[in-house]
């Protein structure tokens, strides 16, 4: 997904660096996200027009903590790139610029106000910000002044302008932060002087181009259907640029929702004209997880059938056809890459690639077997959640499609806690429909980011008619988001929340309690595991 106008953001391990490239692609900017220690070709290739540092967990003065190519300030100077540091990233434009940063006294975490003075792309009056930080700056670089303040006098933020620097000790990127878009907007209008230029129809015509690039005029390609947004978007655009040298499956590993599969199938066949083959490989899934109770591993193991699965489907497409398969469509999303892979931490080793904090494996990123046959096509990877449902829209994919719910990979295995069995798979079934049906029924389903039961492995007192019980528990969860990457929960009526209950305990043998989870993310997880 290329644009004679991107905007870098080098990453230092902060959990918020996905929001800033959100927020620039939000101002109308093609953003990408490197490593924030890649080397100084890696950055040139992409031709930055404005270049953003963002946070990190380090302390710049640590010989371990990630930094910039030592070369990297002269190439800044000598194309005069606009650069943004954020917290650690202006610490690190302090550091390398000939500043001093040490360790603060104690940690600032949270709301604070700042006092602008006279700085040029924050409001001119006192405004609050978001914080989170363990080091200060002592020491200003030669042609910076300091630029706002805090209430008790401490340095917020610094700028060069004739260098086109400018740091904010501050996040910018959360929406705790007030005025935080209108001071990245100024950043990329006022500093950088750019115009917004990135849509979706652009994003369209490019990957399309790139599809027909990639897979030769010849080459057949099979694409995994899960039914959610991700996939059937991906596979449209894929079905747009090769037509039907593109050949669908869609995989049940009977851990799908109740009568899910049928009803997807359903949906394929009336609303998209995709075909697709079901393959039934419930009983191949189940079997490799008996007795699996680690998250990491079930999803490892879900990941390597799915691989496996799409073998077997692909082997079976190319004795029929009389040719070899290379390429898999996946809907892999840009939060799915970045989680997975984050950018080093202090301490890391970085000549490895293994980088500490990784949240999931998500099973499309992190699962992947060594021996992968297949060649990736993956042309949502650049795209966050609310893009992919832009680009399905402009694609006409249908709404039923667009307005589901988002649903993992490994579907049902990361809401049962503990080893997933058969009878806990029926359980879950059962209370997440009635869940799901009763958003339906009191018109909340499409307010809602995500909902769905988790099952929980233990069991609870209850009493039911004259006799005690001992039945499981469910757990629902319901939040709302814009991309997945941070999430609230969501503030039903205590009515809706008292119906489901009575229903869910009246209706599923075996649970004798609910409960609702109002936890937001972070610092939870949507899913639980
Ligand atoms: P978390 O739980 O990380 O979820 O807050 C964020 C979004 O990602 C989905 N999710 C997954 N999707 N494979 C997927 O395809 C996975 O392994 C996976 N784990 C989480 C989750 O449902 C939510 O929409």
């Amino acid at each position: 997904m290329k644009s004679d106008q991107t905007v870098l953001i080098l990453d230092f391990g902060s959990q918020y660096t996905q929001l800033i490239t959100r927020r620039v692609r939000e101002l109308g900017y093609y953003s990408v996200v490197l490593s924030g220690d890649s080397s100084l070709e890696k950055i040139q290739n992409h031709h930055p027009v404005a270049i953003l540092f963002s946070g990190g967990p380090a302390s710049v003065y640590e010989s371990s903590s990630p930094q910039l190519d030592s070369d990297f300030f002269a190439y800044q100077k000598e194309k005069n790139i606009p650069v943004l540091g954020v917290c650690y990233g202006l610490q690190l434009m302090v550091h390398h610029l000939g500043g001093k940063v040490v360790g603060a006294d104690h940690r600032e975490y949270g709301r604070m106000k700042v006092i602008p003075q006279g700085a040029s792309i924050l409001p001119s009056t006192p405004f609050y910000s978001w914080m989170s930080h363990g080091d200060e700056t002592k020491e200003i670089p030669k042609g910076f002044q300091v630029t706002a303040k805090s209430e008790s006098g401490a340095l917020v933020t610094i700028e060069n302008l004739e260098r086109k620097c400018i740091g904010l000790q501050f996040h910018p990127e959360v929406t705790h932060t007030e005025h935080g878009i209108l001071i990245l907007k100024n950043f990329l209008e006022n500093t950088a002087g750019l115009k917004p230029s990135w849509k979706m129809t652009s994003v369209r015509e490019s990957q399309v181009k790139e599809i027909k690039e990639q897979v030769g005029p010849e080459d057949h390609v099979i694409c995994a259907l899960s039914g959610g947004v991700d996939s059937t978007v991906a596979a449209t655009l894929v079905h747009e640029a090769i037509g039907n040298r593109l050949h669908c499956v869609f995989v049940d590993h009977g851990m799908l929702r109740y009568e899910e599969a049928n009803r997807v199938m359903a949906l394929f066949e009336k609303e998209l004209k995709l075909p697709v083959e079901c393959i039934d490989a419930s009983e191949t899934f189940l079997n490799h997880l008996k007795n699996v109770e680690d998250p990491e591993q079930k999803r490892k193991i879900i990941g390597e059938q799915f691989i496996r699965t799409f073998e077997k489907f692909s082997e079976k497409l190319e004795k029929k056809l009389g040719k070899k398969i290379k390429y898999l469509v996946q809907g892999t999303l840009y939060p799915d890459v970045i989680e997975s892979n984050p950018a080093p931490h202090a301490g890391e080793d970085k000549k490895s690639g293994h980088h500490a904090v990784t949240i999931k494996s998500h099973h499309n990123v992190g699962g992947l077997p060594k021996d992968f046959k297949f060649k990736l096509i993956e042309p949502l990877r650049d795209l966050f959640k609310d893009e992919v449902r832009l680009l399905g829209k402009e694609l006409s994919v249908p709404e039923s499609f667009l307005e589901r719910h988002p649903f993992p990979g490994p579907g049902l295995a990361v809401r049962i806690m503990g080893e997933i069995t058969a009878d806990r798979i029926k359980v879950l079934q059962k209370a997440d429909e009635i869940f799901i049906k009763s958003l339906h029924e009191y018109g909340l389903y499409s307010k809602i980011w995500q909902a769905f039961a988790v099952f929980l492995p233990v069991r609870s007192v209850g009493v039911q008619g004259d006799g005690r019980t001992h039945d499981h528990v469910v757990a629902l969860r319901a939040v709302t988001s814009h991309d997945g990457m941070t999430a609230d929960w969501y503030p039903f009526e205590s009515s809706f929340l008292a119906d489901v209950s009575n229903r869910i305990c009246n209706q599923v043998n075996g649970v004798g309690r609910v409960v609702y989870d109002v936890s937001s993310k972070p610092p939870a997880t949507i899913e639980w595991e």
